[in-house]
């Protein structure tokens, strides 16, 4: 059966269209507007496959806007998908793993267990933190008076994070045992007259980075899975921020994937739901 997913996040929807397990077709949409989003995204994968709505068996409708949405001016069958259940199985769908830690690093970040068992699966909500990417958006306007998150991982190419942050070897000039001489001692706790733009945007994805893998480290650690945790989620599929969530989780101890297509995995997730029903 062919099946959309839609996952109407706080900033980007992001929408799959699948078949069994094989995604045909994945699309994201920036609106303020639930409705004109869901829609808009729906409109673009039925356009990338020459599809109708008639072909649609059914649509899944997640994220953190979902509850009041509803898509009865079509006529297609669809069905809310509790977020967190679709971003547990998205999740476990992307990485392969049976049982595990999934941390959506969106506009906020949600923390997640997740296990398929011989009945199904078992989803648990864990926590998370606010922040997020919608943290880098909002710190961005205001340190960098930049309107788009593609502006500020653009600028921070060029940063150095010793022009910004208090690094371990500022204070003891070298490692600490494991804590390597290069990381973090204070953030933004170096700001000078030499700090540039670059340099404030690099601070501001690495800080956020740090505070998410830190915080999922030990979420994850109450589980015994801090060597089973899944990223997800926009901001994991930006280099900077990614390579600094594993580099910080490594330090801790923990180890993490980040699978393909993670950013739509809790639209696939949702689709995934579906055949449960
Ligand atoms: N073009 C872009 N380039 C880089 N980063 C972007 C871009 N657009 C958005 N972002 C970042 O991605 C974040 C949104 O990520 P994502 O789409 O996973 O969240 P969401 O699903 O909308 O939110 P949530 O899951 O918390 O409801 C934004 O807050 C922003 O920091
Ligand atoms: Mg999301």
């Amino acid at each position: 059966m062919l099946v959309a997913g839609l996952d109407i996040g706080g900033s980007v929807t992001k929408g799959v269209l699948m078949d069994g397990d094989s995604i045909l077709a994945h699309s994201e949409v920036q609106a303020s507007d639930s409705i004109t989003s869901a829609l808009g995204c729906l409109g673009r994968l039925l356009a990338d496959t020459s599809m109708k709505i008639r072909d649609l068996g059914k649509v899944a409708l997640t994220g953190s806007v979902t509850r009041r949405l509803k898509l009865d001016m079509i006529e297609v069958d669809y069905k809310i998908v509790d977020e967190i259940e679709a971003i547990g199985l998205g999740g476990l769908h992307l990485s392969g793993k049976k049982e595990a830690i999934v941390v959506s690093v969106g506009t906020g970040t949600a923390i997640v267990y997740a296990r398929m068992n011989a009945n199904g699966h078992h989803v648990e909500h864990l926590g998370g933190t606010g922040v997020g990417g919608g943290t880098i958006a909002g710190l961005g306007k205001l340190l960098l008076k930049k309107e788009y998150p593609s502006s500020i991982f653009r600028e921070a190419l060029g940063g150095e994070l010793s022009r910004v942050n208090l690094q371990v070897k500022d204070i003891v000039g070298g490692p600490i045992g494991r804590i390597p001489a290069e990381a973090t001692a204070s953030n933004f706790g170096k700001v000078g007259d030499d700090t540039r733009p670059e340099d404030i945007a690099l601070g501001l994805i690495t800080m956020i980075a740090e505070v998410v893998a830190t915080v999922a480290y030990f979420a994850a650690k109450q589980k015994g899975l801090e060597e089973s945790i899944i990223f997800v989620g926009k901001l994991p599929s930006q280099e900077i921020f990614s390579n600094r969530l594993l580099d910080t989780l490594s330090i801790l101890g923990g180890r993490a994937v980040i699978p393909k297509n993670a950013e739509y995995a809790t639209a696939i997730g949702a689709a995934k739901s579906l055949r449960k029903l």
